[in-house]
């Protein structure tokens, strides 16, 4: 239910901005702007669709690098922090609000490039953006997305013990202390977001899982949910790199 979702987010944005604190760039794995993961730096005079684009720092980023940058959010207040932040930046980019699973508002074959950071957790129907972004997309047009790996959120924090089944994907409902809506989000398999863009005619090139065995190399996030010692020994992030076959 889109509703739902939208509804958390124009509640929560602010606090969330303020919280995350994101560096204009593209923050692949939700942690920092991770360009030396080198997705996305050839976008020079590219026609570029980032597919739910929050507070605008990826859109933003890839202005800066030169390329033709639209992008789609649900929020309102989202959107509004964004349009802030690209008049400060001094960049370009067309903000315009819907849904990614409805891009009936752009022509086929409008974009080069579609992507995205951390969004797919939100969205129930993969299947219908998937159809969407090819559709957008021209002929050999690029899809690179990233999303929660979806073993990282099983464990227990804590302890490490595997606590919830990665077979139970769909609707998860976090209740949230203090708001009067639930957080909703979904859990996909790697392999329903493999199969889904095949059936929406994308050739899957490479699929990323970054991240290292030492601990030292992370930091804590601001709401405790990068925990160290854990991403330690499970992938957090699960990238897909596509083309529009
Ligand atoms: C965690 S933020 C990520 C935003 C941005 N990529 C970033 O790195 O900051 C998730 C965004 O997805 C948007 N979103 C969730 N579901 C959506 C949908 N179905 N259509 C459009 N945007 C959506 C939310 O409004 C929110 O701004």
């Amino acid at each position: 239910m889109t509703e739902e979702v939208k509804e958390w987010w124009e509640l929560t944005a602010r606090w969330f901005q303020d919280d995350i604190d994101l560096d204009v760039g593209v923050n692949w794995t939700g942690m920092s702007a991770d360009n030396d993961l080198r997705l996305l730096l050839d976008v020079a005079g590219k026609d570029v669709l980032e597919l739910g684009c929050g507070g605008g720092q990826c859109s933003v980023a890839l202005a800066e690098r030169g390329a033709n940058v639209t992008g789609i959010d649900l929020s309102t207040e989202q959107l509004a922090f964004a349009r802030d932040l690209s008049d400060e930046r001094d960049t370009d980019v067309a903000f315009r609000q819907g849904d990614v699973t409805d891009l009936g508002m752009f022509d086929d074959d409008s974009f080069d490039v579609a992507f995205n950071a951390y969004v797919f957790q939100w969205v129930e129907d993969l299947a219908a953006c998937f159809r969407e972004a090819h559709r957008v997309l021209r002929s050999g047009g690029r899809f690179v997305f990233s999303m929660p790996h979806p073993v990282y959120g099983l464990a227990d924090p804590e302890s490490h013990e595997i606590e919830e089944s990665y077979f139970d994907t769909g609707r998860q409902v976090t209740p949230q202390d203090d708001l009067d809506v639930d957080m909703v989000t979904y859990r996909h398999s790697v392999a329903d977001v493999h199969n889904a863009l095949v059936g929406a005619g994308f050739r899957v090139e490479r699929m990323l899982e970054p991240g290292s065995a030492d601990p030292d190399d992370y930091e804590e996030g601001p709401w405790g949910e990068h925990r160290p010692e854990l991403l330690a020994k499970l992938p957090s992030t699960l990238i897909f790199e596509g083309r529009a076959a």
